[in-house]
């Protein structure tokens, strides 16, 4: 236990690897369709607001309790009281679950680089991912086997991962330097060849054409703090572990500024590398717009792999390239959630961070078969719902009012300011207190509303029971028992 505790080599090292856990799939498929949904380019206000309102408060909180404490989140938030240490291992345990369904589609993405290749999806691109790629059963209830080559993909993916996070912060420090820039670079390339097709800009006056209107409706306010949490990488312990990596002293606010601007102007960067290419895609198939607009898994393998076929060159290099973007985007984002788990296992029983990361690896890969079967990706997308509109939303604001009311946030904002190079003002702690809590826990109370209303994608209510609530649960029983599982070997 007492072994001393790593640190990143600089501050670059630190801030490259917040960005490249923020950045991620998330940025590509889901916020350019958001936006677009949500009133365009006046959907930037909201976002903002939300950045700088809950997004970047957050960001200092998890990054600086780390960086103070020297510990990840368990050790935090028990060091504020005992019985939290729990919730802190909750919490841990949710991210656990996301990385599990997480390298899903990372493990399609690795299908698809090699389907890239002769462009297998040519003309038929939705009976190729649901019937040939999936092979979609009728429902949750019929699993099947794992089918081999998503397999494949899982383990590449899992592989990946255990070697990038098998020497800790030393390994990961030599990866972001690749992971981090080259999808900017990928999507940049996306973004040129998107410009310079027919419809692009129709495409683009889509994305962004502001509608003010939609700025009254509250829904997409919530919207915008839903999505800000998720794209930071907030509620999973990630920043707290990243930051209990810092040696104490380091700067905090100003890296979190950084990490949260780079994260939304990528956001708002892929936006125009994907409307580019749906303002193509629609004019070749003579459809309007919203018609080939779509976000998640049908965006990126369906649509975008649509207009890939579409393209009048370079077919199968703009599809390797678009995988890679992918795969390179996911990873980082992954493997911060898997050492946030073994960072906090490391901080209480010790032992060897190959060993544990060999051993978290291999039981995330074989609890991620579950999402390589038939009836995997029903599984997905109730796990991915639950985690992020129930439980990361319940985290949140579970962390906001440890934080808040009983940890003595005032002096915690002095630590921050006397290390920090921007200060922050009373309104660092408005945002903890009032606005982000009040924010999350409205966004729970309708997200909840919703379930009860009407079950989530139609799925029958067992299935959500299950692959929902239990999870949930699971992850809530998972935290209880390693919070209660004695420390054996003091060294
Ligand atoms: N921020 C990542 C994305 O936008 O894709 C996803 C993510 C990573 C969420 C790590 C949460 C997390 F802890």
């Amino acid at each position: 236990m007492a072994i001393e505790r790593e640190h990143w080599k600089n501050r670059t090292s630190f801030i490259l690897a917040a960005i490249g856990s923020a950045v991620g799939l998330g940025n590509v498929w889901r916020f350019p369709y958001v936006a677009y949904q949500s009133g365009g380019g006046a959907f930037l206000i909201p976002y903002f607001i939300a950045l700088f309102t809950a997004g970047i408060p957050m960001l200092v909180l998890e990054m600086g309790l780390g960086q103070r404490l020297q510990k990840a989140a368990p050790e935090v938030f028990g060091s504020i009281r005992k019985g939290l240490e729990w919730f802190g291992w909750w919490a841990l345990c949710l991210g656990g679950g996301i990385v599990v369904y997480y390298s899903t589609v990372l493990s399609w993405s690795w299908v698809y680089l090699w389907h890239s290749i002769k462009l297998s999806w040519a003309n038929q691109e939705e009976l190729f991912f649901m019937q040939e790629i999936l092979q979609r059963s009728s429902g949750p209830g019929e699993i099947g086997a794992p089918i081999w080559y998503m397999v494949v993909g899982m383990f590449l993916t899992w592989l990946s991962i255990y070697l990038i996070l098998r020497k800790g912060v030393r390994s990961v420090e030599k990866v972001i330097y690749v992971t981090v820039p080259l999808p900017m670079i990928l999507l940049t390339i996306l973004l040129i060849r998107g410009l310079t097709l027919p419809g692009a800009m129709d495409g683009i006056r889509y994305y962004l054409t502001p509608d003010f209107s939609m700025l009254r409706n509250p829904s997409i306010w919530l919207r915008a703090y839903g999505q800000i949490f998720f794209s930071l990488s907030l509620a999973f312990g990630v920043m707290i572990a990243y930051g209990s990596f810092l040696d104490r002293k380091s700067e905090i606010t100003n890296s979190a500024f950084i990490t949260g601007l780079a994260n939304c102007g990528t956001s708002f960067f892929a936006g125009f590398a994907v409307f580019s290419m749906l303002g193509y895609l629609a004019k070749v198939q003579g459809l309007p717009l919203p018609e080939v607009t779509t976000s998640g898994t049908g965006l990126a393998f369906v649509t975008y792999p649509t207009a890939i076929t579409m393209l009048p060159a370079l077919n199968s290099v703009i599809g390797i390239v678009f995988f890679i973007t992918l795969l390179t985007l996911g990873i980082d984002s992954a493997f911060s959630l898997q050492e946030a788990f073994t960072a906090g296992i490391r901080d209480k029983w010790g032992g060897s961070q190959e060993k544990l990361t060999l051993y978290f690896t291999i039981i995330a890969f074989f609890i991620s078969l579950i999402f390589t079967t038939r009836g995997g990706f029903y599984w997905f997308d109730i796990v991915d719902k639950w985690i992020c509109d129930f439980g990361l939303v319940t985290v949140g604001l579970g962390q906001c009012i440890i934080i808040g009311y009983i940890y003595n946030l005032r002096d915690f904002k002095d630590y921050l300011n006397h290390v920090s190079e921007i200060h922050l003002g009373a309104w660092w702690i408005v945002a903890i207190r009032y606005v982000t809590p009040v924010v999350l826990f409205t966004i729970l109370i309708m997200n909840v509303r919703a379930e009860i209303i009407e079950t989530y994608g139609g799925y029958p209510r067992w299935a959500s029971v299950v692959g929902g609530w239990g999870v949930i649960v699971l992850s809530v029983i998972l935290g209880y028992f390693l919070w209660r599982k004695p420390i054996k070997n003091n060294e």
